[in-house]
């Protein structure tokens, strides 16, 4: 395996030494529809430092590509930027391979990569602001916790103006190009958003004191290097940020999403009519079926959406059990700013849209109007009711949009 794969240039000081996961698509939860990657990087002071090391099963990969430019028994240092086990899980053989090496973590991080690792070896804790000298260049630590686990924090190289930033602003995007540039602009932003709703939405408040502190701090970025997807160069890293910034603020937009799943057409039918309602209103609307739409394709959606309807029929005096996946996914990840809706039909008991209504309350969602019921199929009339519940929705939507 040693000689297959081969390190990749970033800098004349850094390379990728990560894997391509082709295959992933199922990222505890997520649909990694493009697989990903786990970057792992080589930075060449005098003192060899390795960045993160990859999901154990890779672990092959990376080791084959850190020798195709350098002995293992080189490193001096290993940073575990992040706990997580896709970038943390190849760290007991590295210890094994690199027995001079010296593991760094955040104080965090010291007590996850124990917990989890069960080491038989020392790691040192970094603290916040401490730089270290690897020879013809620093290291300098900034804790990040919370984005997206306690443990987190980024990692800086001021003489190259470099950021290693573990989980934050990255994506899953198997590729071979390792730069943002190199890839289709519109799967680069799919992926991009995909990415922070699915992982980084409920983490908001801890991103915009990042991206404070990132600003007090002051530091020249010439790269972000995330441990996945494509590398950020100088002029990507205003919108890359702007980006963050922007979703992190939660403000209601002229988006509507009507998500529903259906037994025999008719909450199908109300969504149609309730969507011509909604946009009616002026509003951009979007319905997701849920057949075809999984989970993580709707939190995608939610980014700058200003109300969310969702529709379910009545199964066994509940709610549909995708529509329940659903919302048990979006309430975690803590949307904001919402109007919505709920709505479904029903053959008896008709209990599924006031459990609807119920979740979206505690998920804070503003509830401008009762939840509508239709027994069996709609009829024409029906659906003009159901049109006016879009409507009103629409109307709240624009008000809430002018108040804000
Ligand atoms: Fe890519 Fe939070 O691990």
């Amino acid at each position: 395996m040693s000689e297959v794969f081969n390190a990749v240039k970033i800098t004349d000081k850094v390379w990728w030494v990560g894997a391509i996961d082709w295959k992933i698509r199922d990222f505890h939860g997520y649909l990694t529809s493009r697989g990903t990657t786990y970057n792992a990087f080589l930075v060449m002071g005098e003192k060899i430092t390795l960045i993160d090391t990859v999901k154990e099963p890779f672990m092959d990969e990376m080791l084959s590509r850190i020798r195709s430019v350098v002995d293992l028994s080189k490193i001096e240092y290993i940073v575990s930027n992040h706990a997580e086990m896709d970038h943390s899980g190849g760290l007991n053989r590295m210890a094994a391979l690199c027995p001079k090496a010296e593991i760094l973590a955040s104080k965090m991080g010291v007590r996850a990569l124990n917990d989890q690792l069960h080491p038989a070896y020392r790691i040192r804790e970094v603290a916040d602001g401490e730089k270290l000298d690897i020879g013809g260049l620093t290291l300098e630590f900034c804790e990040t916790r919370m984005l997206h686990w306690p443990d987190s924090m980024f990692t800086y190289i001021p003489e190259l103006k470099l950021l290693f930033s573990q989980d934050g602003f990255g994506m899953h995007l198997a590729s071979s190009e390792r730069f943002a540039r190199e890839i289709d602009a519109g799967v680069l932003n799919y992926e991009f958003a995909k990415y922070y709703a699915n992982i980084l939405m409920l983490f908001a408040p801890f991103i915009k004191k990042t991206i404070a502190k990132l600003h007090e701090l002051c530091w020249s970025l010439d790269y972000i290097l995330p441990d996945h997807g494509p590398i950020w160069e100088k002029e990507d890293i205003p919108w890359v940020v702007e980006r963050y910034s922007n979703w992190a603020e939660m403000r209601p937009g002229k988006k509507a999403l009507v998500v529903y799943d259906t037994m025999w057409g008719s909450t199908a039918k109300m969504a149609a009519a309730i969507g011509e309602g909604l946009m009616q209103g002026g509003h951009s609307v979007k319905l997701l079926p849920l057949g075809g739409n999984h989970r993580s394709d709707v939190a995608t959606e939610i980014l700058g959406a200003g109300a969310l309807l969702v529709g379910s029929p009545t199964i066994n005096n509940n709610m549909f059990p995708a529509i329940a996946d659903v919302l048990t996914y979006l309430k975690g990840l803590k949307p904001l700013n919402l109007i919505g809706g709920a709505f479904g039909s029903y053959g008896w008991g008709g209990e599924a849209s006031a459990h609807v209504a119920e979740v979206l309350e505690k998920m804070g969602v503003e509830m401008p109007v009762e939840p509508l019921r239709i027994k069996y199929v709609p009829t024409d009339a029906q659906l003009l009711e159901c049109r006016a519940f879009g409507e009103k929705i629409a109307d709240a939507l624009n008000r809430k949009i002018m108040q804000n």
